[in-house]
Protein backbone atom coordinates (compact mmCIF):
# COMPACT_ATOMS: atom_id res chain seq x y z
CA UNK A 1 0.00 0.00 0.00
CA UNK A 2 1.50 3.33 -0.73
CA UNK A 3 2.35 5.75 2.31
CA UNK A 4 -0.36 8.58 2.77
CA UNK A 5 0.89 11.84 1.23
CA UNK A 6 1.38 13.39 4.46
CA UNK A 7 4.39 10.68 5.62
CA UNK A 8 6.25 11.64 2.37
CA UNK A 9 6.36 15.10 3.08
CA UNK A 10 7.67 13.99 6.49
CA UNK A 11 11.45 12.81 6.24
CA UNK A 12 12.68 11.56 9.94
CA UNK A 13 16.47 11.41 10.36
CA UNK A 14 18.62 8.97 11.94
CA UNK A 15 20.39 9.80 15.13
CA UNK A 16 23.86 9.97 13.14
CA UNK A 17 22.03 12.45 10.16
CA UNK A 18 21.38 14.05 13.07
CA UNK A 19 24.47 14.60 14.46
CA UNK A 20 26.29 14.71 11.32
CA UNK A 21 23.64 17.58 10.41
CA UNK A 22 25.48 20.07 12.92
CA UNK A 23 23.23 22.22 14.75
CA UNK A 24 23.34 22.82 18.38
CA UNK A 25 21.15 20.23 19.72
CA UNK A 26 22.43 17.18 18.39
CA UNK A 27 26.14 18.12 18.09
CA UNK A 28 26.70 19.57 22.31
CA UNK A 29 25.16 16.30 24.06
CA UNK A 30 28.06 13.04 23.69
CA UNK A 31 27.68 11.05 21.03
CA UNK A 32 25.94 8.62 22.90
CA UNK A 33 23.26 10.63 24.46
CA UNK A 34 19.97 11.37 23.36
CA UNK A 35 19.00 14.86 22.71
CA UNK A 36 15.38 16.08 23.43
CA UNK A 37 16.33 19.26 24.83
CA UNK A 38 16.49 22.38 22.26
CA UNK A 39 13.33 23.62 20.34
CA UNK A 40 14.66 22.39 16.89
CA UNK A 41 12.58 19.10 14.92
CA UNK A 42 14.62 15.87 14.07
CA UNK A 43 13.01 15.88 10.43
CA UNK A 44 14.81 16.88 7.25
CA UNK A 45 13.57 20.35 6.09
CA UNK A 46 10.69 21.07 4.25
CA UNK A 47 11.21 21.03 0.21
CA UNK A 48 9.73 23.70 -0.31
CA UNK A 49 11.97 25.33 1.97
CA UNK A 50 15.56 24.17 0.56
CA UNK A 51 14.27 24.83 -2.72
CA UNK A 52 13.76 27.99 -2.32
CA UNK A 53 17.24 27.96 -0.47
CA UNK A 54 18.83 26.66 -3.36
CA UNK A 55 17.51 29.09 -5.79
CA UNK A 56 18.45 31.63 -3.64
CA UNK A 57 22.39 30.65 -3.21
CA UNK A 58 22.19 29.89 -7.16
CA UNK A 59 20.93 33.53 -7.72
CA UNK A 60 24.20 34.70 -5.40
CA UNK A 61 21.41 36.03 -3.45
CA UNK A 62 23.73 36.56 -0.28
CA UNK A 63 24.62 40.12 0.06
CA UNK A 64 22.94 42.68 2.37
CA UNK A 65 19.40 42.19 2.19
CA UNK A 66 17.25 44.71 0.68
CA UNK A 67 14.82 47.13 2.88
CA UNK A 68 11.95 45.42 4.19
CA UNK A 69 9.25 46.53 1.16
CA UNK A 70 11.73 45.68 -1.42
CA UNK A 71 11.27 41.99 -0.08
CA UNK A 72 8.17 40.04 -0.77
CA UNK A 73 7.98 38.83 3.16
CA UNK A 74 5.60 41.90 4.59
CA UNK A 75 3.16 40.81 1.89
CA UNK A 76 3.84 36.76 2.04
CA UNK A 77 3.37 37.11 6.13
CA UNK A 78 0.03 39.27 5.69
CA UNK A 79 -1.48 36.70 3.24
CA UNK A 80 -0.55 33.91 5.68
CA UNK A 81 -1.54 35.42 8.90
CA UNK A 82 -4.75 35.90 7.24
CA UNK A 83 -5.63 32.56 5.33
CA UNK A 84 -3.91 30.35 8.55
CA UNK A 85 -4.46 32.65 11.76
CA UNK A 86 -7.43 34.69 10.47
CA UNK A 87 -5.56 37.87 11.26
CA UNK A 88 -5.52 40.90 9.42
CA UNK A 89 -1.87 42.97 9.13
CA UNK A 90 -1.04 45.89 7.02
CA UNK A 91 1.88 44.69 5.46
CA UNK A 92 3.13 48.21 5.79
CA UNK A 93 3.45 47.41 9.49
CA UNK A 94 5.86 45.06 9.30
CA UNK A 95 9.50 45.89 10.19
CA UNK A 96 11.85 42.49 9.58
CA UNK A 97 14.82 41.98 12.69
CA UNK A 98 17.15 38.89 12.97
CA UNK A 99 15.66 37.03 14.90
CA UNK A 100 12.33 36.86 17.24
CA UNK A 101 14.65 37.35 20.23
CA UNK A 102 16.29 40.41 18.62
CA UNK A 103 12.67 41.83 18.18
CA UNK A 104 12.14 41.65 21.62
CA UNK A 105 14.72 43.34 22.48
CA UNK A 106 14.14 46.23 20.00
CA UNK A 107 10.77 46.82 20.80
CA UNK A 108 11.55 46.57 24.38
CA UNK A 109 14.05 49.56 24.05
CA UNK A 110 12.30 51.40 21.22
CA UNK A 111 8.07 51.39 22.11
CA UNK A 112 8.22 50.47 25.81
CA UNK A 113 8.17 52.56 28.93
CA UNK A 114 10.88 52.07 31.21
CA UNK A 115 8.67 50.61 33.77
CA UNK A 116 8.80 46.96 34.82
CA UNK A 117 8.38 44.05 32.34
CA UNK A 118 6.20 41.67 33.43
CA UNK A 119 6.65 37.88 32.81
CA UNK A 120 4.48 34.55 33.90
CA UNK A 121 6.90 32.27 34.49
CA UNK A 122 7.54 29.35 33.86
CA UNK A 123 8.92 31.38 30.58
CA UNK A 124 11.09 30.68 27.95
CA UNK A 125 14.62 31.46 29.87
CA UNK A 126 15.69 34.09 27.21
CA UNK A 127 13.20 36.23 28.34
CA UNK A 128 14.13 36.18 31.86
CA UNK A 129 17.44 37.83 30.24
CA UNK A 130 16.24 40.01 27.49
CA UNK A 131 14.33 42.13 29.68
CA UNK A 132 17.84 43.49 31.86
CA UNK A 133 19.15 43.46 28.51
CA UNK A 134 17.19 46.37 27.40
CA UNK A 135 17.82 47.91 31.02
CA UNK A 136 14.01 47.11 32.71
CA UNK A 137 13.26 45.85 35.77
CA UNK A 138 11.72 41.52 35.50
CA UNK A 139 8.34 41.18 37.74
CA UNK A 140 7.53 37.60 37.25
CA UNK A 141 4.24 36.12 37.89
CA UNK A 142 4.28 32.38 38.56
CA UNK A 143 1.95 29.89 37.55
CA UNK A 144 1.05 27.50 40.53
CA UNK A 145 2.83 24.27 39.48
CA UNK A 146 -0.12 21.88 41.20
CA UNK A 147 -2.96 24.04 38.46
CA UNK A 148 -5.01 21.47 36.62
CA UNK A 149 -5.19 24.58 34.10
CA UNK A 150 -2.45 27.01 32.92
CA UNK A 151 -3.85 29.89 33.21
CA UNK A 152 -2.37 33.86 33.51
CA UNK A 153 -2.87 35.46 37.03
CA UNK A 154 -4.65 38.57 35.56
CA UNK A 155 -4.90 39.98 39.40
CA UNK A 156 -0.83 39.68 39.77
CA UNK A 157 -0.30 40.40 36.34
CA UNK A 158 -2.68 43.88 36.81
CA UNK A 159 -0.69 44.29 40.31
CA UNK A 160 2.34 44.55 38.83
CA UNK A 161 1.29 46.32 36.15
CA UNK A 162 -0.05 48.83 37.97
CA UNK A 163 3.19 50.97 38.62
CA UNK A 164 3.12 52.46 35.50
CA UNK A 165 4.71 52.69 32.55
CA UNK A 166 4.76 48.66 32.46
CA UNK A 167 5.19 46.12 29.72
CA UNK A 168 3.34 42.80 29.67
CA UNK A 169 6.16 40.16 27.51
CA UNK A 170 3.28 37.18 26.48
CA UNK A 171 4.40 33.96 24.77
CA UNK A 172 1.10 32.79 22.32
CA UNK A 173 1.34 29.95 21.87
CA UNK A 174 2.87 29.90 25.21
CA UNK A 175 6.20 27.80 25.52
CA UNK A 176 6.87 25.67 27.86
CA UNK A 177 3.02 25.79 29.09
CA UNK A 178 1.61 24.46 25.43
CA UNK A 179 -1.24 26.70 25.92
CA UNK A 180 -2.69 28.58 23.05
CA UNK A 181 -4.71 31.33 24.97
CA UNK A 182 -8.34 31.53 24.09
CA UNK A 183 -10.07 34.70 23.29
CA UNK A 184 -11.76 35.33 26.45
CA UNK A 185 -8.54 34.71 28.14
CA UNK A 186 -7.10 37.44 26.24
CA UNK A 187 -9.86 39.80 26.24
CA UNK A 188 -9.66 39.93 30.07
CA UNK A 189 -5.82 40.67 29.72
CA UNK A 190 -6.38 43.05 27.36
CA UNK A 191 -8.77 45.05 29.87
CA UNK A 192 -6.16 44.95 32.34
CA UNK A 193 -3.73 45.85 30.16
CA UNK A 194 -5.72 48.55 28.87
CA UNK A 195 -6.93 49.66 32.63
CA UNK A 196 -2.93 50.39 33.28
CA UNK A 197 -1.80 51.67 30.33
CA UNK A 198 0.88 49.15 29.80
CA UNK A 199 2.47 47.85 26.68
CA UNK A 200 2.01 44.60 25.26
CA UNK A 201 5.32 42.22 23.15
CA UNK A 202 3.44 39.46 21.98
CA UNK A 203 5.69 36.07 20.54
CA UNK A 204 3.63 34.15 18.69
CA UNK A 205 6.27 32.42 17.00
CA UNK A 206 4.61 28.95 17.62
CA UNK A 207 1.75 30.59 16.11
CA UNK A 208 2.19 27.87 13.22
CA UNK A 209 1.88 25.19 15.67
CA UNK A 210 -1.35 24.94 17.42
CA UNK A 211 -2.79 21.19 18.02
CA UNK A 212 -6.07 20.11 16.78
CA UNK A 213 -8.93 20.91 19.33
CA UNK A 214 -7.27 24.69 19.77
CA UNK A 215 -7.08 27.76 17.87
CA UNK A 216 -4.90 30.56 17.54
CA UNK A 217 -5.96 33.66 18.72
CA UNK A 218 -2.97 36.67 17.93
CA UNK A 219 -3.66 38.96 20.95
CA UNK A 220 -3.00 41.81 18.50
CA UNK A 221 -6.06 41.01 16.43
CA UNK A 222 -8.39 41.84 19.18
CA UNK A 223 -10.03 45.34 18.78
CA UNK A 224 -8.44 47.79 21.77
CA UNK A 225 -4.60 46.42 20.84
CA UNK A 226 -3.49 48.69 18.33
CA UNK A 227 -2.07 51.64 20.55
CA UNK A 228 0.41 49.21 22.42
CA UNK A 229 0.98 45.49 20.93
CA UNK A 230 3.52 44.56 18.93
CA UNK A 231 4.12 40.68 17.63
CA UNK A 232 6.70 38.95 16.66
CA UNK A 233 6.45 36.21 14.49
CA UNK A 234 8.35 33.98 12.34
CA UNK A 235 8.73 30.77 9.90
CA UNK A 236 11.69 29.86 12.30
CA UNK A 237 10.01 27.63 14.77
CA UNK A 238 7.67 25.66 12.55
CA UNK A 239 9.50 25.07 9.91
CA UNK A 240 12.50 24.38 11.79
CA UNK A 241 15.09 27.34 10.25
CA UNK A 242 15.79 29.53 12.94
CA UNK A 243 19.96 29.61 11.85
CA UNK A 244 18.97 31.34 8.96
CA UNK A 245 18.01 35.00 10.57
CA UNK A 246 14.75 36.06 9.89
CA UNK A 247 11.77 37.17 11.97
CA UNK A 248 9.26 39.85 11.79
CA UNK A 249 7.88 42.38 13.80
CA UNK A 250 4.27 43.49 13.51
CA UNK A 251 3.67 46.87 14.78
CA UNK A 252 0.48 47.99 16.12
CA UNK A 253 0.08 51.49 14.34
CA UNK A 254 2.03 53.41 11.39
CA UNK A 255 3.68 55.37 14.31
CA UNK A 256 5.19 52.44 16.12
CA UNK A 257 6.29 50.90 12.29
CA UNK A 258 8.17 54.18 11.48
CA UNK A 259 9.48 54.19 15.38
CA UNK A 260 10.92 50.55 14.75
CA UNK A 261 12.45 51.31 10.91
CA UNK A 262 14.28 54.97 12.51
CA UNK A 263 16.32 53.04 14.80
CA UNK A 264 19.83 53.16 13.61
CA UNK A 265 21.09 50.53 11.43
CA UNK A 266 23.53 49.10 13.64
CA UNK A 267 20.86 48.40 16.61
CA UNK A 268 18.68 46.07 13.81
CA UNK A 269 21.49 44.44 11.57
CA UNK A 270 21.18 40.77 12.14
CA UNK A 271 18.70 39.83 8.81
CA UNK A 272 20.01 37.26 6.20
CA UNK A 273 18.24 37.57 3.14
CA UNK A 274 18.58 33.34 2.91
CA UNK A 275 16.03 33.97 5.98
CA UNK A 276 13.91 36.09 3.74
CA UNK A 277 14.24 33.61 0.90
CA UNK A 278 12.90 30.38 3.64
CA UNK A 279 10.25 33.02 5.40
CA UNK A 280 8.74 33.28 2.34
CA UNK A 281 8.68 30.49 0.70
CA UNK A 282 7.62 28.66 3.85
CA UNK A 283 4.50 30.99 4.52
CA UNK A 284 3.71 30.68 0.62
CA UNK A 285 3.92 27.34 -0.37
CA UNK A 286 5.06 25.26 3.79
CA UNK A 287 1.20 24.51 4.48
CA UNK A 288 0.86 20.94 2.96
CA UNK A 289 4.09 20.20 4.83
CA UNK A 290 2.92 22.21 7.91
CA UNK A 291 -0.28 20.23 7.96
CA UNK A 292 1.52 16.74 7.97
CA UNK A 293 4.17 18.08 10.87
CA UNK A 294 0.99 18.94 12.84
CA UNK A 295 -0.25 15.33 12.24
CA UNK A 296 2.48 13.84 13.39
CA UNK A 297 2.92 16.30 16.63
CA UNK A 298 -0.87 15.35 17.58
CA UNK A 299 0.55 11.98 16.88
CA UNK A 300 3.11 12.44 19.44
CA UNK A 301 1.24 14.03 22.20
CA UNK A 302 -1.12 11.00 22.13
CA UNK A 303 2.18 8.59 22.45
CA UNK A 304 3.81 10.88 24.33
CA UNK A 305 0.62 10.36 27.49
CA UNK A 306 0.24 6.99 26.86
CA UNK A 307 4.48 6.59 27.21
CA UNK A 308 4.60 8.71 31.05
CA UNK A 309 1.35 6.84 32.27
CA UNK A 310 3.34 4.00 31.45
CA UNK A 311 7.02 4.39 31.91
CA UNK A 312 6.94 7.60 34.76
CA UNK A 313 3.23 6.75 36.08
CA UNK A 314 4.17 9.51 39.15
CA UNK A 315 4.74 12.05 36.69
CA UNK A 316 2.43 15.12 35.77
CA UNK A 317 2.23 16.97 32.65
CA UNK A 318 -0.86 19.08 31.05
CA UNK A 319 -2.18 18.09 27.37
CA UNK A 320 -0.30 20.31 24.81
CA UNK A 321 -2.58 22.65 23.03
CA UNK A 322 0.06 24.15 20.75
CA UNK A 323 4.10 24.25 20.11
CA UNK A 324 6.03 20.91 20.60
CA UNK A 325 7.47 21.33 23.98
CA UNK A 326 6.32 19.09 27.12
CA UNK A 327 6.12 20.11 30.54
CA UNK A 328 6.26 17.58 32.48
CA UNK A 329 6.31 17.90 36.63
CA UNK A 330 8.69 15.35 38.06
CA UNK A 331 8.88 16.40 41.76
CA UNK A 332 7.60 13.42 42.77
CA UNK A 333 10.80 11.59 41.76
CA UNK A 334 12.45 13.96 44.31
CA UNK A 335 15.97 15.45 43.61
CA UNK A 336 17.01 19.00 42.95
CA UNK A 337 18.13 18.30 39.53
CA UNK A 338 16.01 15.57 37.09
CA UNK A 339 17.50 16.83 34.04
CA UNK A 340 21.10 16.25 35.28
CA UNK A 341 19.42 12.85 36.68
CA UNK A 342 18.50 12.01 33.30
CA UNK A 343 21.42 13.11 30.98
CA UNK A 344 23.63 11.26 33.80
CA UNK A 345 21.90 8.42 34.58
CA UNK A 346 19.52 7.69 31.26
CA UNK A 347 21.68 9.58 28.47
CA UNK A 348 18.76 11.88 27.55
CA UNK A 349 19.37 15.63 27.55
CA UNK A 350 16.31 17.49 28.59
CA UNK A 351 15.77 20.93 29.59
CA UNK A 352 15.82 21.92 33.27
CA UNK A 353 13.28 23.66 34.22
CA UNK A 354 15.63 25.99 36.77
CA UNK A 355 16.10 27.66 34.16
CA UNK A 356 12.21 28.46 33.09
CA UNK A 357 11.76 30.74 36.37
CA UNK A 358 9.95 30.84 39.39
CA UNK A 359 7.77 27.55 38.95
CA UNK A 360 10.49 25.41 37.11
CA UNK A 361 11.51 23.86 40.09
CA UNK A 362 11.38 20.24 39.45
CA UNK A 363 10.24 20.19 35.82
CA UNK A 364 11.97 19.03 32.65
CA UNK A 365 10.91 20.38 29.65
CA UNK A 366 11.22 17.44 26.36
CA UNK A 367 11.08 18.26 22.65
CA UNK A 368 8.43 16.07 21.45
CA UNK A 369 9.26 17.20 17.47
CA UNK A 370 10.56 13.50 16.93
CA UNK A 371 9.95 9.98 15.49
CA UNK A 372 7.84 8.15 17.73
CA UNK A 373 10.63 5.23 17.44
CA UNK A 374 12.98 7.98 19.07
CA UNK A 375 9.95 9.33 21.12
CA UNK A 376 10.01 6.59 23.29
CA UNK A 377 13.91 6.10 23.65
CA UNK A 378 13.33 9.25 25.09
CA UNK A 379 10.66 8.78 27.58
CA UNK A 380 12.42 5.29 28.86
CA UNK A 381 15.72 6.83 29.10
CA UNK A 382 14.01 9.31 31.43
CA UNK A 383 12.25 6.82 33.32
CA UNK A 384 15.78 5.51 33.45
CA UNK A 385 16.99 8.31 35.10
CA UNK A 386 14.81 9.36 37.17
CA UNK A 387 14.35 6.03 38.74
CA UNK A 388 15.73 5.64 42.62
CA UNK A 389 19.23 5.15 42.83
CA UNK A 390 18.97 1.49 43.97
CA UNK A 391 16.31 0.36 41.17
CA UNK A 392 18.30 1.80 38.21
C1 LIG B 1 8.79 31.38 22.57
C2 LIG B 1 10.06 31.47 21.79
N1 LIG B 1 10.49 32.67 21.38
C3 LIG B 1 11.63 32.80 20.68
C4 LIG B 1 12.39 31.71 20.36
C5 LIG B 1 13.68 31.90 19.63
O1 LIG B 1 13.48 32.54 18.44
P1 LIG B 1 14.72 33.19 17.70
O2 LIG B 1 15.75 32.14 17.54
O3 LIG B 1 14.12 33.64 16.40
O4 LIG B 1 15.17 34.33 18.55
C6 LIG B 1 11.96 30.44 20.74
C7 LIG B 1 12.78 29.27 20.43
O5 LIG B 1 12.50 28.17 20.80
C8 LIG B 1 10.77 30.31 21.47
O6 LIG B 1 10.31 29.12 21.88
Amino acid sequence: MPAPASDVLLVDLSDDELRRRGGIKWTLPDADVLAAWVAETDLAIAPVVTAALHEAVERGDLGYPPLDHATPLPEALAAYALDALCWTIDPAHVVLVGDVMAGVLITLKTLCGNGPVVVPTPSYPPFLDVVPLAGRELVTVPLDPGAEHAVLDLDQIGAALSVGDATLLLCNPHNPWGRAFTRDELEGLRDVVVRYGARVISDDIHAPLVLPGATHVPYAGLPGTAGHATTVISASKAWNVPGLKCAQLVAGSAADAAALRGIPHVANHGLSPLGVAANVAAYRHGQPWLDAFVGRLDENRALFADLVAEHLPLARHRRLEATYLAWLDVRAYGGDDPAGAALAHGRVMVNDGRTFGPGGQGHVRINLATSADRLERVVTRLAAGLAPAGSR
